[in-house]
């Protein structure tokens, strides 16, 4: 049986701009929360900006009240089941911010957190990383992750931690982000204007 991902990889090498303007699937930003813990960071603003049906982008600053020399950060996703409650979803990693942007590790979340910040964010240097931070427009698309993951609801927990070995380890803030990945809405309405 062809699966519909192996038709549309197929159409996309043949006709390559059909499918940027129209990918496959789409994640759809529908809420994110920044948390801030006192001590480390402060000035939290973060928010989405619905861009058309089946895009919006997250806006996103915070100012550290130090500087952070070894970050990481602990990544949990999870996904709505049929009695619409969050359950945990294959993803419960701990990934090394610092070695990955000084470019010790790689791996695909390595590799993925890399595009993330150099297209989205001012945090594209290696660390320590201090004062304002902030992301502009960012989104995922298909080009970011490369793989198809099931329609629905998800919630990823970022845990952001300074030296997460030591005790104990610092909890320095979070990000708590909702997206619903979808099929693209492919009506041709004309984009709202007024944003
Ligand atoms: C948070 O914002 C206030 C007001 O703009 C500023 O005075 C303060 O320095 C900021 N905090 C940090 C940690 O930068
Ligand atoms: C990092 O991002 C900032 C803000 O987007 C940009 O001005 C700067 O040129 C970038 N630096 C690198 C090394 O990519
Ligand atoms: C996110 O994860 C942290 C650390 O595991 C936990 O304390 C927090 O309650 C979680 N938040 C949500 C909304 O799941
Ligand atoms: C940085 O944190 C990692 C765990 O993420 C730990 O193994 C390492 O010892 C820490 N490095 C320093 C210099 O504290």
């Amino acid at each position: 049986m062809i699966s519909i991902a192996k038709v549309v990889l197929i159409s996309c090498l043949s006709w390559k701009v059909l499918c940027e303007r129209e990918p496959s699937i789409v994640y759809k930003m529908k809420n994110i929360e920044c948390i801030t813990i006192p001590g480390f960071s402060a000035n939290a603003s973060c928010f989405i900006k619905a861009i058309n049906w089946n895009k919006a982008v997250a806006e996103m600053d915070v100012d550290l009240v130090r500087p952070l020399y070894n970050i990481s950060v602990r990544l949990q996703v999870f996904k709505k089941d049929y009695s619409n409650q969050f359950q945990p979803f294959l993803i419960d990693v701990h990934i090394n911010i610092c070695d990955i942007l000084s470019r010790r590790s790689f791996g695909s979340f390595g590799v993925m957190m890399l595009r993330v910040t150099k297209r989205f964010s001012n945090f594209n240097h290696s660390c320590p990383y201090e004062g304002h931070l902030f992301a502009r427009g960012f989104y995922i698309d298909e080009t970011l992750i490369p793989a198809s993951p099931p329609l629905g609801f998800y919630k990823f927990n970022i845990t952001i931690m300074e030296n997460y070995l030591k005790t104990p380890a610092a909890h320095v803030g979070g990000i708590v982000w909702h997206a619903q990945i979808m099929q693209p809405v492919k009506k041709k309405i004309k984009q709202a204007t007024n944003g």
